[in-house]
């Protein structure tokens, strides 16, 4: 029978929580007494603080799954798939696999068994102990990738350790349905940075210049992108969430607990100005290139500080809308409304009002983001390389958003 195991939660790699797993299955956790004690503590997470900013300490058991915090740093879909057949874990057991990934998470949580023991003492766990190198990537989210160290030489190759914990870039491996992702995220990266958007330093590499693919990812032909992690650096690591952990909503409702008004909130009373323009920006820059795929995953606070939150550079842009045909939606609601055509001076000035946040620095941002994307994507998208269809797709998408005609006509 399972006994009761334990694991450290660390931040900074300073002990400051346990997840507890009892023996009918459900997990607790806990945060520790020094932790809570400290004054200066590091945040964790916005979603353990009080309306009054003072930090949560009473929790409710969860059954089967982990709190939502841990949960939101596993992988989803086939990847979790995929990770927990080659663990031997239960795709639904996710102590279990936050036990084996917890290693190189997203930020700077880590998760560690709290005796020093390797392996879950669970029987149903017993194929983990063959493969100790199964677990070479962790990072939340749907598609395959891997972290990976850069290599020295020429060529800007990389390569995904054979094991432990990744290095510090993102490989992101071509999607096995659709053509031409890597280059569609990579194209429209660039064009993000080009307009003033922060984003992470990004590389196509040729599949054959990335060392330590594991086999059975399946056949794959093409380019991979790799994005710098901004969660890594030769210091350490930089702490992150995204907003499913910020509104304590499980991974699978990320499309449906939240909206872009919500985002625009927590930004206002938790960052400055320049952030609320940032998010206003990114929105924007989003719903031009019909990026229908910017859920609450998608977005997330940094704690450059240790314990005061920014919004953290952008990750994911990428135009869905030629992959599925006729689909003009947003992830989520702006502030009413999930129809990209339908984004307008006032629905941003509804969203600004419900957020409150000014409207000015609002409309002013969303202006001057046509305006950017104007004129970067006529002098870019030639130059670029993405398929003629995501070139078209997005030609013919931009005139059909209303702020866009309400700002140029
Ligand atoms: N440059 C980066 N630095 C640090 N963390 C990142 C970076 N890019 C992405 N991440 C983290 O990795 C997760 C997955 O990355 P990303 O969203 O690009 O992949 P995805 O699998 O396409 O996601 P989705 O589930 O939206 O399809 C993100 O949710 C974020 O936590
Ligand atoms: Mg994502």
């Amino acid at each position: 029978m399972p006994k009761i195991t334990v694991l450290d939660v660390r931040l900074y790699d300073e002990p400051v929580a346990t997840l507890t797993n009892l023996q009918d299955g459900r997990t607790i956790f806990a945060f520790n007494d020094a932790y809570i004690e400290d004054e200066t503590r590091p945040t964790l997470s916005l979603s353990y603080k009080d309306p009054f900013g003072a930090l949560i300490t009473k929790f409710r058991p969860y059954n089967i799954v982990v709190p939502p915090f841990f949960s939101n740093l596993l992988p989803e879909g086939p990847l979790r798939r995929y990770l927990a057949d080659r663990a031997g874990v239960k795709q639904t057991r996710e102590f279990f696999l936050l036990w084996m990934l917890g290693r190189d998470l997203p930020g700077a949580v880590t998760v560690h068994p709290s005796e020093g023991d390797d392996t879950p003492p669970d029987d149903e766990q017993a194929g983990i102990e063959a493969r100790p190198n199964a677990l070479r990537f962790s990072l939340a989210g749907v598609q395959l990738k891997f972290s990976a160290f850069k290599n020295g030489g020429r060529g800007g190759g990389l390569t995904i350790p054979t094991e432990g914990t990744g290095g510090s870039w993102i490989v992101k491996l071509p999607s096995q349905q659709y053509s031409g992702v890597p280059e569609n995220e990579f194209a429209m990266m660039t064009i993000a940075r080009m307009m003033g958007i922060d984003v992470p330093e990004t590389q196509l590499v040729d599949l054959d210049a990335v060392g330590g693919l594991p086999h059975g990812v399946g056949e794959l032909h093409g380019q991979a992108l790799a994005v710098k992690r901004f969660d890594r650096t030769p210091d350490g690591a930089i702490h992150i969430e995204d907003f499913a952990q910020i509104f304590a909503v499980f991974p699978d409702d990320k499309y449906r607990k939240g909206n872009y008004r919500m985002i625009a909130r927590v930004l206002g009373i938790e960052t400055s100005s320049a952030d609320v323009a940032e998010f206003i920006r990114r929105l924007v820059f989003n719903t031009l290139i019909g990026n229908g795929d910017m859920h609450l995953k998608n977005w997330s606070l940094i704690y450059p500080d240790r314990r005061t939150p920014a919004l953290s550079p952008a990750y994911d842009l990428l135009s869905t809308i030629p992959y599925m045909e006729g689909e003009d939606r947003a992830a989520l609601n702006f502030s009413r409304t999930k129809n990209m055509a339908a984004l307008s001076k006032d629905e941003l000035a509804h969203l600004a009002a419900k957020a409150e946040v000014s409207e000015k620095l609002v409309l002013d941002t969303a202006r001057e983001t046509v305006d950017r994307f104007r004129a970067v994507w006529d002098a870019e998208k030639d130059n670029l390389p993405m398929a003629e269809k995501v070139r078209e797709t997005i030609d013919a998408h931009v005139p059909t958003i209303e702020l866009y005609r309400e700002f140029t006509q």
